[in-house]
């Protein structure tokens, strides 16, 4: 149970993908939702979103970016070596609307959390443009298979490496702009989202984001995912985590997100200093 079937590395090895063996939560899975995966006896609960599910195979596939401890962790698992816990399928499953007209937005590896909602987005009949961007070509992920999942394909990099210069929100204003757009799905880095949740709102087209508060328990006991929708408190793990862009407090969510940065850095350099020791 929970062993690796099959890894890759992305971007030059900062993105990393493992599909694992889990048939009944790849039996149950539905796009949007998330797992908690933990590495180890000693680990930290990490969420991970599944990027794909193959029920029939009995395997589910996360992608994340290495950041810190836990995701160093996960990186050092190889095929045939087993996550010690994987929990899911948590959160809600995104609401798909059929025979709409929708933008689905990426940045960065959000654009893995973005793939699974785009591909049951078509396959329910909806019109989906895709734009993805990322910093430079190298750390753009999956753009073959958001071009199946799209029935148009935008590729953005901040410094022009490959696609069209600049940032994904400068496409979006002209899709905005030519009008037609039911509905805007944004996952990516907060900021992204917030930005372009900002310029959908003065459009009126309703928005959709995916958010990362930190986790513990992932079940909405232990309070930490805790988000402002609305003005209404929200745990991200089981109210989310899908939520109308034009209500959520960003600027709250990036503060919370940053409360540990010290503690998260001295613990990954450590795990690196270990690693180092022990090779
Ligand atoms: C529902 C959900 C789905 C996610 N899906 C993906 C995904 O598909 N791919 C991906 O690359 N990342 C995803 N993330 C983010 C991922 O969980 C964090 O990057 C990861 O927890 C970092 O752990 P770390 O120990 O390596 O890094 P740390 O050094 O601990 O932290 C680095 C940064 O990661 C974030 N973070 C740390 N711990 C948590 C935590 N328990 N919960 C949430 N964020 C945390 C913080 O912003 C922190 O500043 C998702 C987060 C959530 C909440
Ligand atoms: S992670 Fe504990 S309440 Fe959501």
């Amino acid at each position: 149970m929970f062993t690796i079937v099959n890894r890759e590395e992305m971007a030059g090895g900062t993105v990393i993908l493992n599909e694992i063996e889990a048939p009944r939560i790849a039996a149950k899975a539905r796009p949007g939702q998330f797992l908690i995966l933990k590495a180890n006896e000693n680990g930290e609960r990490i969420p991970l979103t599944m990027a794909e599910t193959d029920p029939e195979k009995g395997t589910v596939t996360v992608i994340y970016m290495v950041v810190g401890k836990s995701t160093e962790l996960f990186k050092r698992l190889k095929v045939g070596q087993a996550y010690q816990d994987v929990i899911g399928p948590l959160g809600q499953p995104t609401h798909i609307e059929p025979g709409r007209n929708v933008v689905c937005v990426g940045g960065g590896t959000g654009v893995a959390v973005l793939h699974p909602i785009a591909r049951g987005m078509k396959q329910a009949g909806c019109a989906v443009t895709s734009i993805i961007g990322a910093r430079n070509k190298d750390l753009l992920i999956l753009e073959e298979k958001m071009g199946r999942a799209s029935s148009e394909l935008h590729v953005c990099t901040d410094d022009g490496s490959y696609g069209r210069k600049g940032f994904v929100t400068e496409v979006l204003k002209e899709k905005l702009d030519a009008g037609g757009v039911d509905q805007v799905v944004a996952i990516g880095p907060v900021p992204m989202m917030k930005f372009v949740s900002l310029m959908t709102k003065d459009y009126g087209v309703p928005t959709m984001v995916s958010l990362n508060p930190i986790m513990i328990d992932g079940t909405g006991m232990c309070g930490g995912c805790r988000v402002t929708v609305g003005g209404e408190t929200k745990f991200g793990c089981v109210d989310g985590p899908e939520f109308d862009g034009h209500q959520v407090d960003f600027d709250e969510l990036i503060l919370r997100l940053r409360a540990y940065t010290e503690q998260e850095r001295c613990s990954h350099e450590r795990c690196k200093w270990e690693e180092g020791g022990n090779a």
